[in-house]
């Protein structure tokens, strides 16, 4: 698989020098590798092959521009989750035919716009949104296309940050309610059902959870159906989740084997909303360490130009990025809590981590970052948002450079 190895010690990506790259660009900054999202995107599209099916790239994973278009660039769909993704899906090329509209909290204008726009499909979350696309797309003399997202109160088993199908969380509605407003919809002149929808959680590791959320879709399209009222295709959202710490996972493969048979009996088109499993793994961030502290026993605190301001996700929930030294000196290894530079104590990236020994100007990489990593960048602290480098065997490129001072106070008096 290409991406992030160790060539003679040294981590570097698809044969690039992540050494070069940071003394370019300056650290913080994010390295993505383009052969690894073709690679990553390849393997789940060949694991579906068999069934009609669209991958709609979920853009809150990564949404930088040039991933965006590299995602389409492979045949991708996209999925968007606010007027701010649906326009980056837009620039980056994707027709409105190609974009599914999901989120818990649609404005009266993200709806207007969606449905203007004529999106594949707009995935209600609750009958109150349901009637305001239905009003909206009367005012505007068309039909929306929209989907019903379930919740089936399905445990994801993953972290209950990112668990979203329970009946506790705020996400979609209940099988008995979906089942109604699917049959109200059908009688709506604004209204153009196409497809249920499911998302239980993100970082899903099991496959049973994935597999019973397309079974409980698979039912209720099939009780529709008796009543008349039918759909184009059935959204088994996203989910699968990666390996962060060297543990095994389920592959496409794994999880096609887990969803397809029930859709295939089914007879309906298959809709996926896949992030973390494609970019994941195939970006990292990489920081210099600031300075070296004593912590306590022998311990030291490493204190690193990246932090919450970059990758959030530690901090969000607990989440373990492993940290490795890109030219690890020779010596005794030393244990540490490795912080960022914000004013937060929370701003730790990794607590008790073993690490080679250290020195400040050296460069460590968090590996595993390329999703909901810089998407979920602050300027806290007046923090400027980093740069990104995406990397091809033959080369890189800056495709997005750092934020300047003047670019974070242009909206303000
Ligand atoms: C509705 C929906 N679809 C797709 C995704 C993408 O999930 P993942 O990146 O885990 O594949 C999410 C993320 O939580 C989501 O909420």
């Amino acid at each position: 698989m290409p991406g992030f190895f160790r060539d003679n010690q040294r981590l570097v990506c698809d044969g690039q020098s992540l050494e070069a790259i940071a003394s370019d660009v300056g650290t913080p900054c994010y390295v993505y590798s383009a052969p690894a999202i073709r690679a990553r995107y390849a393997e789940l599209a060949s694991a579906f092959a068999g069934h009609p099916h669209a991958i709609h790239y979920a853009l809150k994973a990564n949404s930088t521009l040039a991933i965006v278009r590299l995602l389409k660039s492979l045949g991708a769909h996209a999925d968007a989750n606010s007027a701010g993704e649906i326009d980056v899906a837009l620039r980056a090329g994707f027709a409105p035919s190609e974009i599914v509209f999901t989120g818990v909290g649609k404005t009266p204008e993200e709806i207007e716009r969606a449905v203007g726009l004529g999106l594949k499909a707009i995935n209600a979350e609750s009958f109150g949104e349901m009637d305001r696309i239905d009003r909206i797309a009367r005012r505007l003399g068309t039909r929306a296309r929209v989907a019903v997202r379930i919740n089936p109160d399905i445990d994801a088993l993953s972290h209950p940050g990112i668990s979203t199908g329970r009946k506790t969380n705020k996400f979609g509605v209940a099988i008995e309610e979906a089942r109604a407003m699917c049959r109200e919809m059908a009688t709506r002149a604004g209204l153009h059902l196409v497809g249920l929808h499911v998302h239980v959680g993100s970082q899903v590791t099991k496959l049973e959870p994935l597999r019973r959320a397309a079974e409980a879709l698979v039912a209720l399209a099939t009780e529709l159906e008796r009543d008349g009222v039918s759909v184009e295709h059935l959204d088994v959202g996203g989910g699968l989740g990666i390996s962060y710490d060297g543990g095994s996972v389920p592959t496409a493969a794994d999880y096609a084997a887990a969803v397809l048979p029930a859709i295939e009996a089914s007879g309906r088109s298959l809709v996926l909303e896949p992030g973390r499993v494609i970019v994941g793994p195939a970006g990292i961030l990489l920081m210099r360490v600031v300075d070296l502290k004593p912590h306590s026993a022998g311990k030291f605190f490493v204190i690193a130009d990246a932090g919450m301001t970059e990758l959030m996700r530690p901090m969000l929930y607990g989440a373990y990025h492993a940290i490795e030294a890109v030219t690890p000196r020779p010596g005794a290894a030393i244990s540490a809590d490795i912080v960022g530079p914000v004013c937060e104590t929370t701003d730790t990236l990794g607590v008790d981590r073993t690490l080679p020994p250290v020195e400040p100007g050296d460069l460590l990489a968090a590996r595993d970052a390329g999703a909901y990593g810089s998407v979920m960048g602050s300027n806290y602290n007046r923090r400027l948002l980093p740069p990104e480098v995406l990397v091809e065997e033959d080369g890189w490129r800056v495709i997005r450079r750092r934020q300047t001072i003047d670019e974070l106070l242009q909206t303000e008096t």
